[in-house]
């Protein structure tokens, strides 16, 4: 079934903008709340005009999309055709802290009814011993997202020309001079294929139930479609329960009228089409990593003194590199093409682990991807875990990316990465997980002292990864300090009448 209410949902969350693939991140700060809640109030109002002409005058919401300068962009299927149209307008995408709601004017009892990571943030030091953001990679060594430069307010602008995010052009089609914010860092991003280490990326994601996004093919050897309710609220979830939603105890006045929690007569859903957003900004750094993967290429060939040729060695480098993600950098699943790269498959996801690789000899246990999502690899028929139990209990534990490269143009300033951001209804039970037990686990399925390659280390961390072979596992030592946390936080994103409504507040 489609998801009954398209039209309250921030669109990206279903699509991913591809159509405006420049992006600025703007991190803000409440200055002032009612300046803020009307500019809010504005952009909410001229979308939710977009939507009512979408239902009722597909002539005029042309005319209206092409005046509007910027909208928060819906998933409303009329909207759907501006994806092949000449690109016009900004499209946004709005999404708060909890001490922004706070600032903003949010009563402190809807604020008590959001989930508890959410409440106490990212940073919190019991979450960031959870997340592994310790030593060097603890808060106060970030650059945005620690006690000491707060976030209140995400605003990501997706573009189709570089020329529109100029900063100063910017703040003037947003409205953004006296509007009671602060825009403390803007990260300048863009679209690609392929993240700064050179491997594809945006593969493997889940698939909505009813979001009628998914143009691939049907798959065979794993499920991955999920109900609404892991990444939206107010739709049931893989338990087959509604996510814990945050609500009001008062019939809320004004435009933004929220819909009721479904079966309660004094409750109204402000969570209703929202979802909770963790967003890491990660640097990489490229030439590392690069170093890394022709040592350790060298050191497979055992060619100490410098004698393979320089195929020999390009293709011992691109395994390392391989083994290290679980894909080729073209895309191919090491599980469908473990020893060469085969492009055929670059897209492919459909694979799973544990009918032809249980002990990792084609795709590493330990790999970026096998860790993320391990699909059916804790099959245990012996117990009773039947493939289709283990995917089940692994679909509890599944996020939705929508990352993308920074800076805005490749070689613009000296550091390169990615923005990411993970949608998910329960953050602890969804992002945290995968980050705390799959990703950072030294003991994830008795791999000695080992953790994901393509996160971030704690410097001085005795980083290694074994590679399980048919013959000889091997090692790879001094992996892990190519990505560092440069900030963090995490973020609710509103469906629009919650956004109305809070723009409503006085
Ligand atoms: C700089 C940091 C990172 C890089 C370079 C990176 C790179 C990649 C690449 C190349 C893929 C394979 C392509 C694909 O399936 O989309 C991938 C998949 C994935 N990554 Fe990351 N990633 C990074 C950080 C993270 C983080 C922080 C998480 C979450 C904790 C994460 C979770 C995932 C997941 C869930 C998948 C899909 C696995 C699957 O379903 O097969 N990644 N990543």
């Amino acid at each position: 079934m489609p998801l009954p209410e398209p039209h309250d949902i921030q669109r990206l969350i279903l699509r991913g903008y591809r159509e405006r693939p420049v992006t600025s991140y703007l991190l803000m700060r409440v200055t002032d709340a009612a300046a803020a809640r009307t500019w809010i109030g504005r952009l909410a109002e001229a979308t939710a005009e977009a939507n009512r002409l979408a239902d009722e005058d597909a002539r005029q919401l042309d005319a209206h999309l092409a005046r509007a300068p910027a909208l928060i962009g819906t998933a409303h299927p009329a909207w759907r055709r501006e994806d092949n149209d000449r690109v016009r307008g900004l499209r946004l995408m709005l999404a708060f802290t909890h001490r922004g709601l706070e600032r903003l004017g949010l009563p402190a009892q809807v604020l008590e009814t959001f989930i508890p990571e959410f409440r106490q943030g990212m940073t919190a030091p019991h979450r960031s011993r959870v997340l592994g953001d310790v030593g060097s990679e603890a808060p106060e060594n970030w650059r945005w997202g620690s006690d000491d430069s707060p976030v209140d307010m995400l605003c990501a602008v997706f573009a189709g020309s570089h020329g529109e995010l100029e900063s100063t052009r910017l703040d003037a089609t947003l409205g953004l001079r006296g509007a009671g914010l602060e825009v403390f860092e803007r990260i300048g991003a863009r679209l690609s294929f392929t993240e700064p280490f050179g491997f594809a990326d945006g593969l493997s994601q889940p698939r909505i139930e009813g979001a009628g996004t998914a143009r691939v093919a049907p798959m065979t050897r794993w499920d991955n479609s999920l109900p609404a309710g892991e990444f939206l609220l107010g739709h049931r979830n893989a338990y087959e329960q509604l996510p814990v939603s945050p609500y009001a105890l008062q019939e809320p006045p004004g435009p933004g009228v929220l819909p009721r929690v479904p079966g309660q007569r004094d409750r109204w859903d402000f969570g209703r089409n929202g979802s909770f957003i963790a967003m890491r900004q990660l640097s990489q750094d490229v030439e590392g990593f690069r170093r890394f993967t022709e040592g350790q290429a060298r050191r497979d060939l055992g060619d100490r003194a410098g004698g393979a040729s320089e195929q020999t060695l390009r293709d011992a480098e691109e395994r390392v590199g391989a083994r290290m993600v679980g894909r080729w950098r073209s895309g191919t699943p090491l599980e469908l093409a473990p020893e060469w790269d085969d492009p055929t498959h670059r897209t492919e996801n459909d694979f799973a682990y544990a009918k032809e690789d249980r002990e990792g000899a084609r795709c590493p246990i330990g790999a970026h991807v096998r860790r993320s999502n391990p699909r059916d690899s804790r099959t245990d028929e012996a117990i009773g875990v039947t493939p289709e139990v283990a995917m089940e209990r692994v679909n509890h534990h599944r996020i939705l990316r929508r990352s993308r490269v920074y800076p805005a143009k490749p070689g613009e300033d000296g550091e390169t990465g990615i923005v990411f951001l993970a949608y998910n209804t329960n953050l602890e039970r969804q992002f945290e997980f995968v980050q705390q037990s799959w990703s950072p686990n030294a003991h994830v399925d008795a791999l000695p002292d080992a953790r994901d390659p393509m996160l971030p280390g704690a410097e001085g961390a005795d980083n290694t990864m074994t590679v399980q072979r048919q013959t000889l596992a091997t090692r790879m030592r001094g992996l892990s300090e190519f990505v560092k946390m440069r900030g963090g936080a995490y973020f609710f994103m509103p469906g629009l009448r919650a956004l109305a409504h809070l723009a409503g507040i006085s």
